[in-house]
């Protein structure tokens, strides 16, 4: 049973996987210790989560992957010792996409555990849009990973006039991303219930970082599909990001 932010229960929705968080403790700018994280699993759980991948930032301007691998185990380590959960936690990466990112070695270690996925960050600024979707052509080209554009509703190109740049990445083997906000908010609720009605939205994350302002919070936005579609469409769509996940 799942419950909103005000602690209701509505909906019967199972095996909901939060795509995208910052739950490991003391590796980027997600909780500084494991007691937070904790919390941040159990809040999870509550709200009807069974499994959440683990996103710490990759930056590879700040660090390579090997160093990246090595801290994220440590964390890794921290957080599951110990901890008696019921929440799947699987290993990922949030990437930073930059230029010659296709030649870096090992990429394949930053993918989500299990799966050719990985999950991009692209650079903000909208002047970068066509670059990046040129580089990723090329990553493509180059690789038989998946990439995952993270959180596309941060970007710039987030609204209606411009969508033909989410299906561009769509049509050159991407997957889409979403964050849980945009679902919630009334300026942007339409257009985001109207890409996941399109099938355009592979995955549904909350991006959270802490238990203060960068909540896990998934609950109210699978309220907003679940009023929409109705609990059988949603539990589809959840069900289809499981089985590209490989999330049993
Ligand atoms: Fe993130």
């Amino acid at each position: 049973m799942i419950k909103n932010s005000n602690g209701n229960n509505f909906s019967v929705l199972k095996n909901i996987t939060d795509c995208h968080t910052h739950i490991l403790p003391s590796i980027d700018d997600g909780p500084s210790d494991a007691d937070v994280s904790r919390q941040m699993i159990d809040s999870l759980l509550l709200q009807g989560a069974a499994a959440a991948i683990l996103t710490p930032h990759f930056y590879p301007h700040e660090t390579n992957i090997n160093d990246f691998l090595f801290l994220r185990n440590e964390s890794y380590k921290i957080l599951t010792e110990n901890l008696k959960t019921d929440l799947k936690l699987i290993l990922g990466s949030e990437a930073f996409f930059c230029i010659n990112f296709e030649h870096f070695d090992n990429i394949g270690s930053l993918c989500i555990e299990g799966t050719d996925l990985i999950l991009f960050e692209i650079p903000f600024p909208d002047s970068m849009t066509a670059k990046i979707l040129k580089q990723v052509e090329k990553f493509l080209s180059m690789h038989n990973y998946t990439p995952i554009i993270a959180h596309i509703d941060r970007y710039p190109f987030f609204n209606t006039k411009n969508i033909h740049i989410l299906h561009e990445f769509i049509d050159m083997g991407c997957l889409l991303q979403m964050g849980t906000a945009p679902l919630k908010e009334k300026g942007t609720a339409k257009f985001a219930v109207n890409l996941v009605k399109e099938g355009l939205i592979s995955f549904i994350g909350s991006d959270c970082h802490n238990i203060k302002y960068r909540t896990p919070d998934i609950a109210d936005a699978y309220k907003v599909l679940t009023d929409k579609f109705g609990i059988s469409e949603t539990q589809k769509f959840i069900d289809n990001s499981n089985r590209i996940l490989g999330v049993s």
